[in-house]
């Protein structure tokens, strides 16, 4: 009998994980409301940490050594609208990826439970 995956396993593990991360970043840097709060960020240390990030939330064998939510975030006065966007984003890298719509469903509602952690207004 087969061991049941996990999403990360579904999604094709660190290269699955690493195309949905480029995508996500590629549509939020595109857009004019988020691209300024990333102004200071080395977005190279950004994108390892969100590989480790979405990893752990699908279930990989991944540790995340980042900051928590709420200090990543601490400051930014980021708003609900901004956070709706992020949220939108991650789903269309997601699903760009082939990533079925049961497992963009269970990621997005791990990152829907973080909303007040990351918003501010
Ligand atoms: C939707 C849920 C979100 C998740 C899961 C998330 C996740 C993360 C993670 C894992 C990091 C890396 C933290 C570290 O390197 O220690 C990070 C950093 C960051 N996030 Fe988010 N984030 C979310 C929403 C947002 C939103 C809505 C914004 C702004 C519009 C935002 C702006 C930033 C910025 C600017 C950084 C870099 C901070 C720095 O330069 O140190 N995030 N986020």
């Amino acid at each position: 009998m087969s061991q049941a995956q996990s999403i990360y396993e579904r999604i094709g593990g660190r290269d699955g994980v690493e195309a949905v991360v480029s995508d996500f970043y590629d549509r939020v840097f595109d857009d004019p409301l988020l691209e300024p709060y990333f102004e200071d960020t080395d977005r190279e240390a950004l994108y390892a940490h969100q590989v480790q990030f979405i990893s752990t939330v699908a279930g990989g064998p991944v540790s995340y050594d980042g900051a928590d939510m709420q200090q990543a975030h601490e400051g930014m006065g980021i708003s609900d609208e901004a956070f709706d966007r992020v949220a939108t984003y991650l789903a269309e890298a997601l699903r760009e990826n082939d990533v079925t719509e049961d497992d963009v469903d269970a990621i997005i509602d791990q990152v829907a439970d973080l909303q007040p952690d990351v918003v501010e207004q």
